[in-house]
């Protein structure tokens, strides 16, 4: 410690015991030589050093400290103290010297005192994680990952994280975690052997016309606020919105409400129609049973982003004769942001060499084209679907029709 400091204490620590300790400002005692009297003096204040003691007419006279000098208390020293010189290596200035204020250092980032030294911050090993950081005064507190918890890293920042919860993303735990690995999670058996086609021709021939051609921010929430029934809920809404495409959102929405309102008779009546149409699909193109180079010549016929060779092969693997050209298209059209199926068909038919395939299968291609293109199921669905859903809706929504 500063010797001028001690000396400073003990000078403030002896006329502390000769003072009452209310008064304010605080006071001392002082012998006037004049007067042969005890006086009481006012200290002078911090930030100033005594330079008179009062006599019978004059108070204390307290002059403020020169620069790099200080004084932090009341006090009756005749000097200030001399603020602590420059910080030294690997410390940083915490509050810079003024008259009221010694200076004072601290260890730069990511170091802590011990007693003369600035040493680094303890990490915390694989696991184990950081319960309380280190400050410039304190070193980490490290502490062994608890049961769900890892840490795989040494680091004095990183405390130990959950275990990723494998079923949260639909996915299979494959190997426990442990203090210092994560669970290992790995695609469900369930999902991986699905054909899962997520949203058919029908469906989308149904739906398309909900979607809007200019996609307003609000559009998701007017359509939920407007369909009618059970509501899709907001938590559903947000996670829609998390996985799919702006344009998607609506008719994993809709497939959303349909599901959810399905004992509705309105709705009934729509998914009713809805399997009519698989049905129809089923009968043009079900039996179509396509060799994988038939399959990969359409699917490089349609525009836009292409299909890759390994998205032809699982599906070949994992849907039913009947389902692979569907769920190709599906594909399709989720890669290339929601285009339209049966506009990709067209397109496909009409720029695929003729050999590639069966005359039997571009008839019946055609064909189904045709029947959901059928002018009066549209307008049917249209009109069923602008009952439902109000004004406000239709207004948004006529542009599209
Ligand atoms: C001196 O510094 C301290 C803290 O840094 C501050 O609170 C105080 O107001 C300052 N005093 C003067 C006279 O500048
Ligand atoms: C630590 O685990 C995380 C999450 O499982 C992983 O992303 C990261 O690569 C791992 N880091 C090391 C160094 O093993
Ligand atoms: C994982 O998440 C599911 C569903 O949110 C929850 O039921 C389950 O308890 C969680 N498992 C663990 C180990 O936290
Ligand atoms: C934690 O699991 C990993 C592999 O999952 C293993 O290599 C390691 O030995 C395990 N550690 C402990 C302490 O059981
Ligand atoms: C997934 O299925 C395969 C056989 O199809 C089986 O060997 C494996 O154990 C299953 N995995 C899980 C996590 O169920
Ligand atoms: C589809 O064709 C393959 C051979 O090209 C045949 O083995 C299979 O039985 C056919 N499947 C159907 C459902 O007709």
């Amino acid at each position: 410690m500063n010797q001028w400091l001690c000396c400073a204490l003990l000078f403030l620590d002896i006329s502390m015991k000769w003072t009452t300790q209310e008064s304010f400002p605080p006071k001392y005692l002082h012998y006037d030589p004049e007067t042969s009297h005890q006086l009481r003096c006012d200290k002078c204040p911090p930030g100033t050093y005594l330079k008179e003691h009062c006599t019978a007419s004059r108070e204390t006279m307290c002059i403020p400290c020169p620069d790099d000098y200080y004084t932090d208390r009341w006090h009756t020293s005749e000097e200030c103290l001399y603020c602590s010189s420059v910080c030294k290596e690997l410390q940083s200035v915490k509050q810079e010297c003024n008259s009221t204020h010694n200076r004072v250092c601290e260890c730069e980032e990511g170091r802590y005192l011990e007693l003369e030294f600035c040493l680094k911050h303890r990490s915390c090993p694989p696991g184990s994680g950081v319960v309380q950081a280190g400050t410039p005064e304190r070193n980490t507190v490290c502490k062994r990952c608890p049961d769900g918890f890892f840490s795989n890293e040494t680091s004095s920042k990183a405390p130990c994280r959950k275990h990723t919860n494998c079923s949260v993303f639909g996915l299979s735990l494959t190997q426990k975690g442990n203090a210092t690995h994560d669970n290992i999670c790995s695609r469900s058996n369930e999902s991986t052997q699905k054909c899962g086609i997520d949203v058919t021709l029908c469906e989308e021939a149904f739906f398309r016309f909900a979607v809007p051609t200019k996609f307003t921010p609000n559009w998701l929430s007017v359509l939920v606020d407007n369909l009618p029934g059970t509501k899709v809920n907001a938590e559903s809404v947000a996670r829609i919105k998390r996985r799919h495409s702006s344009q998607e959102q609506t008719f994993q929405l809709l497939k959303l409400w349909k599901l959810q309102n399905k004992d509705q008779d309105m709705v009934k009546k729509i998914i009713q129609d809805i399997d009519l149409c698989e049905n129809g699909v089923q009968r043009h193109i079900g039996h179509a049973n396509l060799t994988f180079e038939q399959l990969r010549a359409l699917i490089e016929s349609l525009p836009g982003k292409k299909v890759g060779t390994e998205d032809i092969e699982r599906t070949r693997k994992m849907c039913k004769s009947s389902e692979q050209l569907l769920k190709l298209l599906s594909l399709w059209r989720i890669k290339n942001g929601d285009q339209d199926s049966l506009k990709g068909l067209m397109h496909a038919l009409k720029h695929l060499k003729a050999y590639h395939l069966p005359k039997a299968v571009t008839h019946s291609l055609r064909k189904t084209i045709r029947f959901l293109h059928s002018f009066t199921m549209y307008r049917l669905y249209q009109k069923l679907f602008l009952e439902m859903i109000g004004n406000q809706v239709q207004s948004v929504k006529i542009s599209c029709l």
